[in-house]
């Protein structure tokens, strides 16, 4: 199958076909990813989380998630490949935020990067479009500013900050944004967004109003015992299956059950 490409992202939108997207941070699971016929892979800045045990996405670094991007493009045929700028990186000094954009489409090889903001980064979104790298918005709920907000409780329920969420979709579509990620708000604002902007919005937590879906895979996949909140379809338990294959394992090892004969040279 074709490689999926930022065009693709577009004519996906004007036929109606939604968008699938998951996260991935290595090469293995973004391989099963691809074959799997998922359209995108987000190398999301949640490795710090799931990844690197971090309790928020802020300590995560540039070169870190290089080494998670370029792991994923090499699982990758066809998907999408979408990197997220970490935080720090892209805050308001647009030629610092382009060096930091070139590092990680060169050393990654991926086809796109995601970043966090509106309006006060319009600048630095600008500049990184205008040396040909494609950047997909996200706005809602942004991880990397929860010490401003204090929670991850859902956004722009209240009519300023819903007019402020739909006025920087509106301009990041206009700075050139190819899609954008609305991340935790009313699915009736998610679908009004989507519905005014010709570029494809991705949702997360934003209802079934948006262009496509993205997920963090441990979180669908249930690898995360206890983390299930409302906006996370599971779709299998791999805690319990690699709890009792561990378990079985550490039993038959105890038992000299494991390796018998035929597993020996
Ligand atoms: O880092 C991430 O996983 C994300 C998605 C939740 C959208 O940004
Ligand atoms: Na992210």
């Amino acid at each position: 199958k074709r490689k999926v490409t930022v065009q693709t992202f577009q004519k996906m939108k004007e036929r109606g076909e939604k968008i699938s997207m998951l996260t991935a941070y290595d090469y293995t699971m973004a391989s099963i990813l691809d074959q799997a016929g998922l359209d995108a892979i987000l190398v999301g800045d949640s490795a710090s989380n799931v990844m690197a045990g971090n309790k928020t996405t802020l300590p995560l670094t540039l070169d870190e998630i290089i080494f998670y991007g370029k792991s994923v493009v090499k699982g990758v045929k066809r998907a999408l490949v979408v990197v997220d700028m970490p935080f720090g990186t892209c805050s308001g000094n647009p030629n610092k935020s382009l060096k930091s954009a070139i590092r990680i489409m060169k050393e990654t090889g991926a086809d796109s990067l995601k970043i966090e903001g509106g309006e006060e980064i319009a600048a630095d979104i600008k500049k990184i479009i205008n040396a040909g790298i494609p950047v997909m918005g996200h706005l809602g709920l942004m991880p990397q500013s929860i010490n401003k907000y204090g929670d991850y409780s859902v956004r722009a329920k209240a009519d300023a900050e819903a007019e402020k969420l739909k006025k920087d979709a509106l301009l990041l579509q206009e700075l050139g944004c190819y899609s954008i990620t609305l991340e935790k708000i009313p699915a009736s604002l998610a679908q009004e967004v989507a519905t005014t902007l010709h570029v494809p919005v991705i949702g997360i937590g934003a209802g079934a109003g948006a262009d496509g879906q993205v997920l963090v895979v441990h979180d669908m996949l249930g690898m995360n015992k206890g983390f299930n909140p409302k906006f996370v379809r599971q779709y299998a338990n791999l805690y319990t299956v690699i709890n009792s294959a561990v378990r079985q394992y550490v039993d038959d090892v105890k038992a000299s059950d494991f390796p018998n004969i035929q597993e020996s040279y």
